[in-house]
């Protein structure tokens, strides 16, 4: 989280606009919150451009209940879904899929050990599928698929760590998913945003909780939302308007991983990144060192500088960076430093 909309929250921590309340103690049903919620909504259809022909959702149950969810509504028994798996999260995706009904494995890129996106313009999706899906980029390996573009079937995707990142264009999606916590506010809150003629397509009735139709029309309020997230959501929001909006994030974000990947680049081989550099993530950057030992090594020096936990996901081991958009270039400078410092040492 941004240092400023931390303090801008303390500010109104025990009493939100001269309430009196904390957001946590009011009523979801009150006006007040109501207003939170709409300010909250209408300030991310802002920055990320969303047409008025989109719904937008705050949930709960993170982007893992939507890989769930997104088959049990929009993938009806005798039809497919196609799934491109470039890393973890993406897998993870399919195998829930599976799980509902008929999936293609349209793209799969184990074999490299998960290190690249191919070019979108190069992947062809059979015209009869229900649904594609992708993960735009996969927090884990640290890769990330360039651009988007228009697709001859409905467009699902998870962009929980890359959302409001870089601008995109919202048309070419169908459905956009995203857990809250990453760059957006806290743990918590599940955004997605649906564009109304693929909504049509859910069940008409099915149960309340998993019910599309029912959310959007009760305004992500069939039951109590996460009020406080919801309310931090906005509050990420506006710091991005204010910031000048995705464009301008989008450039700090190039800027700020720049500086981490040319520590890696000018290393002389003592790090090596894990993405192809066609695929490397601005969100979360990937990289190796040249023994299990020397990482050991690395994580633990880099821990007691202040930068906590360099070490890679269980599943892939080795070394990752996350700098999301809060996270300031300040730190991306100092880490590159400290990089440069221990190779010089070792
Ligand atoms: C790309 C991606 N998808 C899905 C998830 C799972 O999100 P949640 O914990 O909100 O279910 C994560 C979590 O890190 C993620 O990075």
């Amino acid at each position: 989280m941004p240092q400023s909309v931390l303090k801008d929250i303390q500010s109104e921590f025990m009493s939100w606009n001269n309430t009196g309340l904390n957001v946590m103690e009011m009523s979801h049903r009150s006006k007040n919150f109501q207003s939170i919620l709409d300010n909250s909504r209408d300030s991310l259809r802002k920055l990320m451009q969303i047409p008025d022909n989109y719904h937008i959702l705050f949930l709960q149950g993170g982007a893992s209940m939507q890989n769930s969810m997104i088959p049990m509504s929009f993938l009806p028994e005798g039809s497919r879904a196609s799934y491109l798996v470039t890393g973890v999260w993406g897998k993870k995706s399919y195998q829930a899929a599976k799980m509902v009904g008929e999936v293609d494995l349209t793209l799969d890129t184990s074999d490299s050990g998960y290190n690249f996106c191919p070019s979108l313009d190069d992947i062809n999706v059979p015209n009869d599928v229900a649904y594609m899906h992708y993960t735009s980029n996969e927090t884990i390996q640290g890769v990330t698929f360039q651009g988007t573009r228009e697709w001859n079937v409905p467009v699902v995707c998870d962009m929980s760590s890359d959302i409001a990142s870089k601008p995109i264009d919202v048309n070419h999606f169908d459905l956009i998913y995203a857990g809250a916590q990453k760059n957006m506010g806290p743990s918590g809150v599940t955004i997605v945003i649906i564009k109304d003629s693929f909504l049509q397509k859910a069940p008409e009735k099915t149960h309340p909780m998993f019910d599309y139709r029912l959310l959007v029309e009760n305004g992500s309020m069939y039951n109590t939302p996460p009020t406080w997230g919801i309310y931090v959501c906005g509050k990420m929001v506006e710091w991005l308007l204010d910031l000048g909006g995705l464009p301008v994030i989008e450039k700090i974000n190039q800027e700020k991983a720049a500086i981490i990947y040319e520590s890696i680049d000018q290393s002389d081989g003592f790090y090596t990144g894990h993405a192809e550099k066609c695929s490397r993530s601005l969100m979360n950057i990937t990289f190796n060192l040249p023994s299990e030992e020397l990482s050991k090594r690395f994580i633990a020096e880099a821990g007691e500088k202040g930068f906590i936990d360099l070490k890679g996901h269980r599943s892939v081991g080795g070394c990752r960076t996350s700098i999301y958009n809060a996270f300031p270039k300040e730190g991306c400078v100092l880490l590159a430093e400290f990089m440069q410092d221990f190779r010089k040492k070792c």
